[in-house]
């Protein structure tokens, strides 16, 4: 084994981005290797750098700033996600063209892969993005939009470039939360002219682009997004308040965990007009530990409602919705 050393100095070289240190560092490990009869493991590593020659991977890997992209954590499936049959479609397309992307490459077509997702909060942005991951089976990188725009221009450039830097590097779905700070036209005056200079080269990235992996923005704003930036998204996937249907479907998928599935009823479903599936979902498990705290074995119809009432009075003394 490589000791901790050598290890922490193969860290330290990558973020670096000092490809020769790398080097350096494999052949150590790999002569230490060698030494104590691992032959093939140091035969494999010698051969891995020096394959790469001058023009290796590690020669352009720069070093990014850590908070700037945080790698998520993705087990949602498909089957958690709750859409109407159009998005259901369209999410299932984007999946389809991905796994088959080299048959399409072959004939001269890119899969679908930069995608507006746009709505409402607590509709399935976050969780697509998720879900997109595993199914993938590609890591899942957010990228944190509020600290990419800085005072300076020239800082805010060469942070879009890391961050498409790493796009083009490792394969993964990259989301832009909040996309609107970057995407909107709202933004107040004075900042108009700065955010749509961002706004440009954003679009200049996202169009220069070519690598494999799928990225992903989110808005809440919907109209008030520029529309030069529809034309450069390949899907636009709109989310919406869940229909009577899709509230029963996801009352099932929550209720069902806690063998309370028989609650759903039209008076239930006809409480949470207007409620998100984020609402709703909390709705359920609030319901669900008072049931498990109350060493019962179900849910009570009753508490069941208190917390559908106690959700809607979140957006009655707000005055929305
Ligand atoms: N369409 C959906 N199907 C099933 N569950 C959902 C759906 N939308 C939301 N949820 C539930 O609500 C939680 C929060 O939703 P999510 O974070 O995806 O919303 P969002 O659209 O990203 O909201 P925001 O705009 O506030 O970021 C999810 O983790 C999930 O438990
Ligand atoms: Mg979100």
């Amino acid at each position: 084994m490589a000791t901790s050393e050598q290890l922490i100095a193969l860290v330290k070289a990558h973020y670096d981005g000092d490809s020769e240190r790398v080097k350096t560092v494999v052949l150590q490990i790999a002569a230490h290797e060698a030494k104590i009869g691992h032959s093939v493991l140091a035969q494999s590593l010698k051969e891995l750098v020096l394959k790469q020659g001058g023009d290796s991977a590690i020669n352009r890997i720069k070093p990014i700033d850590s908070t700037l992209i945080i790698r998520g954590q993705s087990k949602a499936r498909k089957s958690d996600l709750i859409v109407s049959e159009r998005l259901d479609e369209q999410i299932d397309n984007i999946i389809l063209e991905f796994a088959q992307r080299s048959k399409l490459n072959k004939k001269g077509y890119a899969h679908r892969r930069k995608i507006l997702l746009e709505g409402l909060p607590g509709t399935g942005k976050t969780l697509t993005a998720s879900v997109f991951a595993t199914e993938l089976k590609l890591p899942l990188f957010l990228i944190q939009t509020d600290k990419l725009v800085s005072k300076y221009m020239g800082e805010t450039g060469t942070k879009l470039r890391q961050v498409f830097d790493s796009i083009s590097q490792e394969t993964g779905v990259y989301f832009f939360d909040e996309f609107d700070s970057i995407g909107s036209e709202r933004a107040a005056d004075n900042d108009v002219k700065e955010m749509h200079r961002v706004l440009n080269l954003f679009l200049q990235f996202i169009e220069q682009d070519t690598s494999d992996s799928i990225i992903l923005a989110a808005s809440n704003s919907g109209s008030s997004l520029d529309q030069a930036l529809f034309r450069r998204f390949d899907d636009v996937l709109q989310f919406s308040l869940p229909s009577k249907d899709e509230t029963i479907k996801l009352f099932s998928l929550k209720l069902n965990k806690f063998n309370s599935k028989s609650l759903i009823t039209q008076e239930i479903v006809d409480l949470t007009v207007g409620l998100c599936h984020a609402d709703i979902t909390k709705a359920c498990e609030n319901a669900i530990k008072q049931a498990i705290l109350a060493d019962k074995r179900q849910v009570s119809r009753d508490v069941l409602i208190k917390m559908i009432e106690e959700r809607r009075d979140v957006y009655r003394t707000k005055g929305i919705r």
